[in-house]
């Protein structure tokens, strides 16, 4: 993960490089610094923690220069602390780094052989001695640089100051994004467009395997077998203003808020006014088409991937396989000939996501995202997509963007039927009529806010939560699970209701919090059977369901929490409120940061 920002310029840049740094936390948040030359060599400040500490630590002791890098850091070689934290350095050499590099063992026993001697416990460090290595072997600035990347195997986004006196940015990728910034009389590096947005819309973004030299008024740029290219400068159509909570007090809180203003704009995109059809555009002939659907996906973007498996196959009568990227990706999975590739993603950053659609892109399969960064890497990697319309979502924890996925998911799910003729014109139109209900719907499901804080205590003091759910509503068991655990640090499990007595039903005791996620559907009575069994038990059931089955609870749920009636396939997308509800509020009652939690980062761009 971890964020990089680099500047060149005629100015001081150590207060930009801080604020570039600020539109990066999002990539990690364990410990940060900054590099600059300040004209006698390289100077740098760090600090462990959140990016506030290093700018306290900037203010008790600035340093200042014309040319720096900063970094922000998720841990993965070392601990979080203010030694590990980046830039790393040698006398002449530091550098930022955001991926792993997978031989850092191998070259670190080379290079403490040769006498250089490591102050961390990072596979990044080895980046600074390697060009210092070469350097003491009489290669210039620039042939030092080449010659370490090219003996680096993993994956990486490399921001380095080499020398003493020099204006000079040295930059490289390998699986992990890096953006050229170019403005007046200075030049930026970035881990994406983000974070350059205050600085310059205008951008490049580098290609797998190139390395760049950036200067104040230029940039070289050679590719992976060391030939010079050009690549194309676009404008970033990225707002520089950054959220706020406005009159929130987390992000999480303002994000699940902003639901129904994400839906309207996101089912509105999909939508043909004229025919009430949906609206796929280059889409569509590939969900027509496909003999297959392959969505792919991590975490909660799993979860939205899961249930359109319900729906496509349900609707338009295509078989759907789900998978999680990391595991995709190994698997050597059998893919059909004439398929086609979903991508969900909020960041379009995934590491493992993006690796999946390079697979599957090889394969000759038809690719879609479905991405909530228009211009990440998935979206700019597909053949074409279909984006959720959630806006910046800030909180780690998914909510908006998960409620725009599945919208777009069941907008494709309706589409794609309609395409392929397994359903009519009119069962279009009234699938399509309820989503266009989502923004109301969602409306009411907000109004459910206080009961869910209510509950919450009964949460905050329960040792594990169990949430069960069938048919597309099991992947919203699973969500509910996971929102709770990321946020509160509580232990949860999600199962599919039908499971229970395959195990689970175990872990049930006296007192056991089990959340139900209920509304009317075909299988409502087999689900009511397992509510049965688990309060006879000793649970206490928490049932999320809707007017026409709140009945159905009554004398089995300590808590009924009713939604208005779901038609169609509005169902799973609104019950995912309530969820994030429960989540957000025993989150606020065990005091943890829900918007940036323990060891997590929103951006997940390492595997
Ligand atoms: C959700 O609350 C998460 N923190 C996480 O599971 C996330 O959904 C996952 O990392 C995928 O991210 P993406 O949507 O940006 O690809």
């Amino acid at each position: 993960m971890c964020g990089i920002v680099g500047i060149i310029s005629t100015r001081p840049v150590s207060a930009r490089l801080l604020e570039g740094l600020k539109r990066l936390e999002y990539r990690g948040y364990d410990s940060a610094g900054i590099a600059v030359f300040n004209g006698q060599g390289i100077k740098r400040c760090r600090a462990a923690g959140k990016i506030v500490n290093l700018q306290s630590a900037l203010q008790e002791s600035p340093i200042e220069g014309t040319c720096g890098i900063a970094h922000t850091r998720w841990a993965t070689h070392g601990r979080p602390t203010r030694t590990n934290a980046h830039p790393h350095q040698t006398s002449q050499v530091a550098i930022v780094h955001n991926g792993i590099i997978e031989n850092h063992k191998a070259l670190r026993e080379e290079l403490i052989d040769q006498g250089h001697v490591f102050a961390t416990q990072t596979d990044s460090e080895v980046i600074a001695h390697l060009i210092q290595h070469h350097l003491d072997k009489g290669l210039g600035e620039t042939d030092a640089f080449q010659a370490s990347i090219d003996k680096l195997e993993g994956a990486y986004a490399v921001a380095a100051l080499i020398g003493t006196h020099s204006q000079t940015l040295y930059a490289a990728r390998h699986g992990s994004p890096l953006v050229i910034g170019f403005g007046t009389d200075e030049m930026f590096v970035g881990s994406d467009a983000f974070a350059l947005a205050p600085f310059t819309q205008k951008v490049l973004y580098l290609e797998e395997g190139d390395s760049a030299i950036v200067n104040i008024d230029n940039v070289t740029i050679k590719d992976k077998a060391g030939a010079p290219v050009t690549r194309d400068i676009l404008t970033a159509k990225i707002s520089a203003v950054m959220a706020e909570k406005g009159n929130y007090r987390h992000f999480m809180e303002k994000e699940i808020h902003e639901q129904p203003e994400s839906l309207a704009r996101t089912v509105a995109a999909y939508i043909d006014p004229d025919t009430h059809l949906p609206l796929l555009d280059d889409a569509g002939p590939l969900l027509q088409n496909a003999d297959r659907l392959v969505a792919i996906a991590c975490g909660t973007a799993f979860y939205a991937a899961s249930v359109a498996k319900y729906w496509f196959e349900q609707y338009a009568d295509i078989h759907v396989e789900t998978d999680i990227a990391s595991e995709f990706r190994y698997r050597h999975p059998a893919l059909a000939k004439n398929g086609t590739a979903l991508f969900i993603s909020q960041s379009g950053e995934t590491a493992d996501t993006l690796a999946a659609l390079r697979y599957c892109k090889r394969a000759g399969l038809g690719t879609i995202g479905i991405v909530n960064a228009p211009e990440s890497s998935i979206a700019r990697e597909t053949n074409t997509n279909l984006h959720t319309l959630a806006g910046p979502e800030i909180g780690v924890a998914s909510t908006k963007a998960f409620t725009a996925q599945l919208a777009v998911l069941a907008l494709g799910a309706i589409g794609s039927a309609h395409l392929r003729k397994t359903i009519s014109d009119d069962e279009a139109k009234a699938h399509i009529e309820a989503l266009e209900h989502l923004p109301t719907l969602c409306k009411a499901a907000l109004e459910t806010e206080q009961q869910c804080a209510s509950i919450a205590p009964t949460l905050a003091q329960a040792s594990q939560t169990l949430f069960l759910g069938r048919g597309a509503y099991f992947p919203l068991a699973l969500e509910g699970a996971l929102k709770l655990k990321e946020v509160t640090y509580l232990h949860a499990e999600g199962y599919a209701a039908g499971e229970l007595k395959h195990g689970p039903i175990a872990l049930i005791e006296e007192g056991t919090p089990v959340v139900i996620i209920a509304p009317n559907d075909a299988l409502i009575e087999k689900t009511i059977s397992n509510v049965e069994e688990i309060a006879a038990r000793g649970a206490h059931v928490i049932a999320i369901t809707d007017k026409a089955c709140a009945s159905h609870f009554e004398g089995q749920a300590r808590h009924t929490i009713c939604l208005p009636d779901l038609p169609g396939l509005t169902g799973p997308i609104i019950s995912a409120i309530p969820l994030q509800f429960l989540a957000y509020y025993t989150a606020l009652k065990r005091g943890t940061n829900m918007d940036q939690p323990r060891n997590l980062a929103k951006s997940v761009t390492v595997e």
